[in-house]
C-alpha cells in the first residue's frame, strides 16, 4: 500500500489571515504531494515497503537521504495539517495544560521557548513541542525534513505539535518575516488534537 496525499479537514482559505490560501494550495499540492511520490519512490521495492511512516522513521538508516528527507517531509506536513484548524489558538486544557504548566513553568513560557525554536532554526525546519513516556514535554528545533522520531534527531520522544519553518510555509504573506508567521501560527493552533496526541504518546 502506497503512501497517500491525506486530504485537508479544512478549505485551502480557511486559516486566513494567518495562513493564505495560496501558500496552503501550493503547500499541500505540491510540496507535500511531492515528498509524497518520492518516498514511494524510495521505498518501492525495498524492505521498507509496506511498513508505517512512523516505524520507517523509528528505525531510519540515517545515511538513506531519500528516505529520510521524504518520509520526514510526508509524516511532518501530515502533522502539521491536522495542528491546525480555523478553530484554532488560544490555549490548552486539561492534562496538556497541566504538563505544559509541569515541564515548563506556564503557557507563555512555553510559547516562547517553542517561538524561539522556529525562529532561530537556521535555514529550512521545524520546530517541535515533543512528549516523552510519562509525559514530560520537551521544545526542540531540526533542520529540513528531520523529524524527533528519527534516531538521535532532536529532542527524542514523540512529536505532538510542529510548526514548518521552510519559507515556502510563509513568504508569499510573510516574505522575511518569519517572526511574524511563527506569532500567527498560535491563532490556529489546534490544541484539541494536540490533547489527543499528547494523550496517544504519554
Ligand atoms: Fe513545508
Amino acid at each position: 500500500m502506497a503512501f497517500e496525499l491525506p486530504q485537508l479537514k479544512y478549505a485551502k482559505d480557511a486559516l486566513e489571515p494567518h495562513i493564505d490560501a495560496k501558500t496552503m494550495e501550493i503547500h499541500h499540492g505540491k510540496h507535500h504531494q511531492g515528498y509524497t511520490n518520492k518516498l514511494n519512490d524510495a521505498v518501492d521495492g525495498t524492505d521498507l515497503e509496506g511498513k508505517t511512516i512512523e516505524n520507517i522513521l523509528n528505525n531510519l538508516d540515517m545515511n538513506n537521504t531519500a528516505v529520510r528527507n521524504n518520509g520526514g517531509g510526508f509524516y511532518n506536513h501530515r502533522l502539521f495539517w491536522e495542528v491546525m484548524s480555523p478553530n484554532g489558538g488560544g490555549n490548552p486544557s486539561g492534562d496538556l495544560a497541566d504538563a505544559i504548566k509541569t515541564s515548563f513553568g506556564s503557557f507563555d513560557a512555553f510559547k516562547d521557548k517553542f517561538s524561539a525554536a522556529a525562529k532561530g532554526q537556521f535555514g529550512s525546519g521545524w520546530a517541535w513541542l515533543c512528549v516523552h513516556e510519562g509525559g514530560k514535554l520537551d521544545v526542540c528545533g531540526t533542520p529540513n525534513q528531520d523529524n524527533p522520531l528519527m534516531p538521535e534527531v532532536g529532542c527524542g520522544g514523540t512529536p505532538i505539535l510542529g510548526l514548518d519553518v521552510w519559507e515556502h510555509a510563509y513568504y508569499l504573506n510573510y516574505q522575511n518575516r518569519r517572526p511574524d508567521y511563527v506569532e500567527a501560527f498560535f491563532n490556529v493552533i489546534n490544541w484539541e488534537e494536540v490533547s489527543r496526541r499528547y494523550a496517544e504518546g504519554k
